[in-house]
């Protein structure tokens, strides 16, 4: 059994510690975070801030489980040469296909079905029942909230949120930073660092 800890004690890093707790090949040792005291309401240990993840033992894996695409690629880049990242994924993800390939460091929850010639990079974060279909490519650090369709051959930059329940149509390209509101279905290609939202999505200027 492997060690891992997990960096992000809030309602995302308690559901990668529920997933952590399904797969027998992880041993669950604790979480680092900034913020949250304790890991309410299951009580789970807190080992200490994010900057005390060099306390670690050797060999233990670190699993970042904070949905802010940016957040999560600083941290990353702040601690990436000295930990072993694993892929987390839960026994329930439908992902099997000689032409896939995943990276490192992604979390990929219940009930996710990828299909065929799909590339995750490293750092994403697929969360619950997404769908992710033939040819399409998600740069490092995107994050998929719970039940995203994306179709055939789409290409998301680096950083792209899609929100829950978001569709992104076929053969489409999502620039990096991109920012998908839940609930929209995004017809067009767009440009980096645009927000989406509604349907048809249309880009949202604050
Ligand atoms: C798109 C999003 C990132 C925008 O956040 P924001 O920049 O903070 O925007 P605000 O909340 O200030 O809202 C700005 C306006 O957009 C509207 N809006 C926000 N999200 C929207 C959405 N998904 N679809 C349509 N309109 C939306 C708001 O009602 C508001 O309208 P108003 O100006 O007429 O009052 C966010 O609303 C969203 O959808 N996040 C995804 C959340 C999610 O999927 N969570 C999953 C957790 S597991």
């Amino acid at each position: 059994m492997k060690k891992v800890a997990i960096i992000g004690a809030g309602g995302f890093g308690r559901e990668t510690a529920w997933l952590l707790a399904q797969l027998p090949q992880f041993d669950f040792v604790g979480f680092f975070d900034d913020k949250e005291k304790n890991g309410a309401p299951e009580n789970l240990p807190i080992l200490g801030k994010v900057s005390d993840v060099h306390q670690l033992p050797g060999g233990t894996g670190l699993v970042i489980a904070i949905a802010n695409p940016q957040i999560r690629q600083g941290i990353a880049k702040q601690i990436d040469r000295h930990f072993e990242f694993p892929n987390v994924i839960h026994p329930q993800v439908v992902l099997d296909g000689p032409q896939n390939s995943v990276g490192r460091g992604n979390i990929i929850a219940a009930g996710v079905i990828i299909t065929t010639n799909v590339h995750i990079h490293d750092f994403c974060i697929i969360n619950l029942a997404c769908t992710i279909g033939h040819d399409t490519q998600l740069s490092n650090y995107c994050s998929l909230m719970p039940q995203c369709s994306v179709s055939g051959h789409v290409t998301l930059g680096e950083r792209c949120y899609v929100g829950a329940g978001a569709r992104i149509l076929q053969n489409l390209e999502m620039g990096a930073d991109t920012v998908v509101g839940a609930g929209a279905v995004v017809t067009k290609s767009c440009a980096a660092g645009k927000k989406l939202m509604g349907v048809p999505a249309k880009e949202y200027v604050d």
